[in-house]
């Protein structure tokens, strides 16, 4: 990656025409002791994972489909901030590169005019109390047309290039987006999430909305109230009693 502008974020490329995951491929890199920073990559996967186990397209040469190792020294808990310090630097990477402000929908959910355009999915290693890696997932419809879509997923995804009407450089949003991830992660550790929280808020859809969280153990319908410094969605409910949301899908309602 030419021009990068990190110290430690993506100066290490594992670089692969076809993968069936660069999640799968980034968990062995990194249970073998591969250094924070580390970045797979590929032009094309043939199994890619979505979130709770759905499949994610992954068409050849259209999107940027990649996996980048950070190893914080922090407990599991504090893994779910992770996916929202990865949207904020994707959020923030795609206004530079292509002048949209995108969406950001908890937990995340990267939109364009209401249509996904990044889905991220962060995945622990742990051992006992203590994050050994962190494997985040990122994948963006950078350059695919409409016709590019299932007809499944035709109504509520997009793209870069539909969303600008231009194709945009994959290399060049890759090297924003690590710069923004490594400026975001490093705030972080030394002055907390909460600096994260108040910009990912400034991307934030659904707060202050009336939304509906479809959980494991259920639906919640009422209004999102904010993230916690955890990264947990609140919503109060009709009754008034507040819900801390740690894992669902999200509908305006
Ligand atoms: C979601 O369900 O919204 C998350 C999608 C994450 C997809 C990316 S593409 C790169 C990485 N490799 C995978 O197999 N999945 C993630």
């Amino acid at each position: 990656l030419y021009g990068l502008e990190t110290d430690r974020f993506g100066r290490n490329v594992h670089y692969y025409e076809s993968l069936g995951s660069t999640q799968k491929e980034a968990h062995q890199l990194a249970y073998d002791g591969a250094p924070e920073g580390t970045l797979v990559v590929a032009e094309e996967q043939t199994s890619g994972r979505g979130r709770l186990g759905r499949e994610w397209h992954s068409l050849s040469g259209k999107g940027i489909w990649m996996s980048l190792i950070v190893r914080p020294d922090l407990p599991p808990q504090q893994a779910p901030q992770f996916t929202l310090i990865t949207a904020v630097a994707v959020a923030r990477a795609i206004e530079e590169i292509t002048g949209i402000t995108p969406e950001i929908k908890w937990p995340n959910d990267v939109l364009i005019n209401g249509k996904k355009v990044v889905g991220i999915l962060t995945e622990l290693q742990a051992e006992s109390d203590k994050i050994s890696s962190l494997i985040i997932g990122i994948g963006m419809n950078a350059n695919h047309g409409p016709e590019d879509f299932p007809p499944n997923v035709a109504h509520t995804a997009t793209s870069l290039f539909i969303e600008k009407g231009e194709k945009i450089s994959r290399a060049a949003l890759i090297q924003s987006f690590l710069k923004y991830f490594e400026r975001y992660y490093s705030i972080y550790i030394t002055e907390g999430f909460k600096p994260v929280r108040i910009l990912w808020e400034s991307y934030a859809i659904s707060i202050g909305k009336r939304i509906k969280a479809t959980t494991v153990t259920g639906v919640i319908t009422g209004r999102a109230i904010g993230i916690t410094d955890e990264g947990i969605l609140k919503i109060e409910d009709d009754e008034g009693i507040i819900h801390n949301i740690y894992s669902a899908d999200i509908q305006q309602t």
